[in-house]
């Protein structure tokens, strides 16, 4: 295990990035962010109280005054190469986030989520400091090869009706004959580039397929971050639109244990995989309907709620097997719902 000095976290304003960001300062470390501030285009249909990276990148100044930031773009290389060099770690979160824009502006996507991340791994394979890299990729690499596992309703829940998948969803699923969003093939494209540097061992290098992250600082809508969409809706007094019935089921990760497990692969690379799949597994899940249960428990409030048409390919049940996550980087998720839950409406309400 060694313990990082310098790193760098590319989409530092962002929800996981700050987190990331904070951690490895509070750790000691000197942290650089990279980040355009594009997520408040992102957002430009929600209203400017939930505008993550000026949230975020204030709060970093505010609270954390040590942190370099650097205004830029991962589409950059040359710039990307400058800032790389000199870091020990890297944790590469800046993206293009919301399926939908990928389906409107393909290219961007593209640019930002594959380019970006080989930009990354370029600067990381030449740079003399020799950095590990974490590169944030996601469940959607899957495609909709997820939706062939049969599932069954079980009360106010959907689960996997198949005995290979009570543990949820292991990294060998296919990647391969199935329709895939652009922003899924965007984010498959740069996880493919990191699992070809990690095997040519040119560089230290992971993807986390991550499922639902949650936790402060984050402000969701309803096509990302549904769990701080809910919560924040209902802390409103907002109406919140279902799409389906509600039985859904996801396994959600509170993010300070997300960057626990990014620490754990950049401080000890050596033998460890180049994928992992992330996020709250088997024991750490909820549907949407049993969500909205906790969050009247918690705050007394229910925002009303219509029920649409299920989305195109949502998925009834979608929970990762984290087994090789935690036997390989010896982690497991700490903070339950309740718990995750009870900090980040402290935290909203705080504000
Ligand atoms: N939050 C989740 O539940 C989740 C789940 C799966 C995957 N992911 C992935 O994790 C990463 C971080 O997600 P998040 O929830 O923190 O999103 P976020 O939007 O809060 O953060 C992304 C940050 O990247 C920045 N950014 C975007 N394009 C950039 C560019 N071209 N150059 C530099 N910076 C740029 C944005 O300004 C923003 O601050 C993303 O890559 C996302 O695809 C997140």
């Amino acid at each position: 295990m060694t313990r990082l000095d310098k790193v760098l976290v590319t989409g530092g304003a962002g929800f996981v990035g700050s987190h990331a960001a904070t951690y490895y300062r509070n750790k000691g470390a000197d942290v650089t962010v990279l980040d355009n501030l594009s997520r408040t285009d992102t957002l430009e249909t929600a209203d400017e109280d939930r505008d993550t990276s000026s949230y975020n990148l204030q709060f970093l100044r505010d609270e954390y005054p040590e942190i370099e930031i650097v205004e830029g773009d991962v589409r950059d290389a040359d710039l990307v190469e400058d800032i790389v060099e000199g870091h020990d770690g890297v944790v590469h979160t800046a993206g293009q986030v919301a399926v939908t824009s990928s389906l409107t502006d393909p290219r961007t996507d593209f640019e930002v989520n594959a380019e970006g991340t080989l930009n990354v791994l370029e600067a990381a394979r030449k740079a003399e400091s020799d950095p590990a890299v974490v590169v944030a990729s996601t469940n959607k690499v899957y495609g909709d090869n997820v939706n062939d596992i049969p599932v069954e309703e079980r009360g106010d829940r959907y689960w996997y009706d198949s005995p290979e998948y009570q543990d949820g969803i292991p990294e060998s699923l296919s990647i391969d004959s199935c329709e895939h969003t652009p922003y899924g093939v965007s984010k498959l494209a740069a996880d493919l580039y990191v699992q070809d540097y990690a095997a040519r061992d040119v560089v230290d290098a992971a993807a986390f397929r991550m499922s639902c992250i949650y936790g402060p600082r984050q402000f969701g809508n309803e096509d990302q971050g549904w769990v701080a969409h809910f919560a924040i809706s209902t802390l409103r007094d907002e109406p919140l639109t279902i799409f389906g019935d509600g039985k859904q089921v996801r396994d959600i990760l509170y993010v300070e244990d997300l960057v626990r497990a990014y620490d754990a692969f950049l401080s000890d690379p050596e033998g460890k995989s180049a994928v992992y799949n992330m996020g709250g597994g088997s024991e750490k899940t909820t549907s949407l309907l049993e969500f909205l249960d906790l969050l009247e428990s918690t705050t007394g409030n229910r925002s009303d709620i219509t029920f649409d048409d299920w989305r195109e390919g949502d998925q009834k049940v979608y929970v990762s097997d984290i087994s090789r996550a935690r036997e390989e980087l010896d982690w497991a998720p700490q903070v339950d719902l309740e718990e995750g839950m009870r900090r980040f409406l402290d935290w909203y309400q705080d504000r």
